[in-house]
């Protein structure tokens, strides 16, 4: 498996495979890979010939008072575990690589942008959508694999490849939980072992949403309150947003009648988790 860092050296490798009629598959990544990153990296690998995982900590989806300089980094790590899932390549560039000093080209998305995470982080879909555009240029894959526990990220990107008209299969993959129901997360590791404990919450407000629904409760604002004043009673955690929406257009849903989305941001602590149920 390569490391690759620069575009120059990435086109004619994916242009070779492509000469051979081999089918490419991508997994976007900002790095410090857990096993949800891990189970989309086997379906890739499963559903294609060869498989670019890209690790790159994007600087334009992180607000101004956010963690990029903190968030976690190991390609070594990384590459392992790439490794292991039987990844052909790592696309790890530098910022300076992906963006122009004098970049001021963006891809922006009026809609199912602004509710939500994009309520507290205005600009974050505008960084997701220009960077995840970028790889779909310069790695030009048949199929991109994202997962499910960012929703709104998945309903985006399936937007966005519609309206720009790319030529690749976006495939949503299953929240992958720790033993307890955590979701996996880089941002796991910023939380103590007391804040660690207090993140079951979210899954646990969220289940019981769900199962308020599977009984038939029909009423969203019902719902949205019970999973609140069940988040409430863990002291550590601060709810940023509990939602019931369409999980395609992300509208919020009051008689839920069809398919809809539970979707929830909770602080714990300083760290902000997001998750969600259907
Ligand atoms: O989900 C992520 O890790 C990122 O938002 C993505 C899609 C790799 C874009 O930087």
């Amino acid at each position: 498996m390569q490391i690759i860092k620069t575009i120059e050296e990435l086109r004619p490798i994916v242009k070779g495979w492509r000469k051979e009629g081999l089918r490419v598959g991508l997994v976007p990544t900002m790095g410090y890979l857990h096993e949800g990153h891990k189970s989309l990296i086997v379906k890739a690998v499963s559903e294609n010939d060869r498989v670019v995982v890209s690790d790159f900590v994007n600087p334009t989806q992180f607000g101004v008072n956010e963690d990029l300089a903190s968030y976690p980094r190991d390609i070594e790590r990384d590459a392992a575990i790439c490794e292991e899932a039987g990844a052909d390549l790592i696309f790890h560039p530098e910022p300076e690589e992906m963006y122009f000093a004098d970049s001021c080209t963006f891809v922006n998305m009026d809609k199912l942008t602004k509710g939500l995470c994009g309520k507290t982080r205005p600009t974050h879909f505008r960084g997701v959508c220009t960077v995840v555009s970028k790889l779909f240029h310069i790695v030009t894959p048949d199929r991109a694999y994202f997962g499910q526990k960012d929703a709104q990220q998945l309903a985006v990107i399936r937007r966005m490849v519609r309206d720009l008209n790319f030529d690749i299969e976006i495939v949503g993959c299953p929240i992958v939980r720790e033993k307890d129901g955590l979701a996996m997360s880089s941002r796991n590791t910023y939380l103590s072992g007391e804040e660690r404990k207090a993140a079951l919450i979210l899954h646990k407000s969220l289940l019981l949403g769900k199962q308020m629904m599977e009984q038939g409760e029909r009423d969203a604002a019902k719902v949205k309150a019970a999973i609140i004043q069940n988040m409430e009673t863990e002291p550590l955690a601060k709810v940023d947003y509990v939602e019931i929406v369409n999980p395609d257009s992300l509208e919020n849903i009051d008689i839920i009648k069809g398919k809809a989305l539970i979707a929830t941001a909770v602080y714990i602590g300083k760290t902000r988790l997001i998750d969600n149920e259907m």
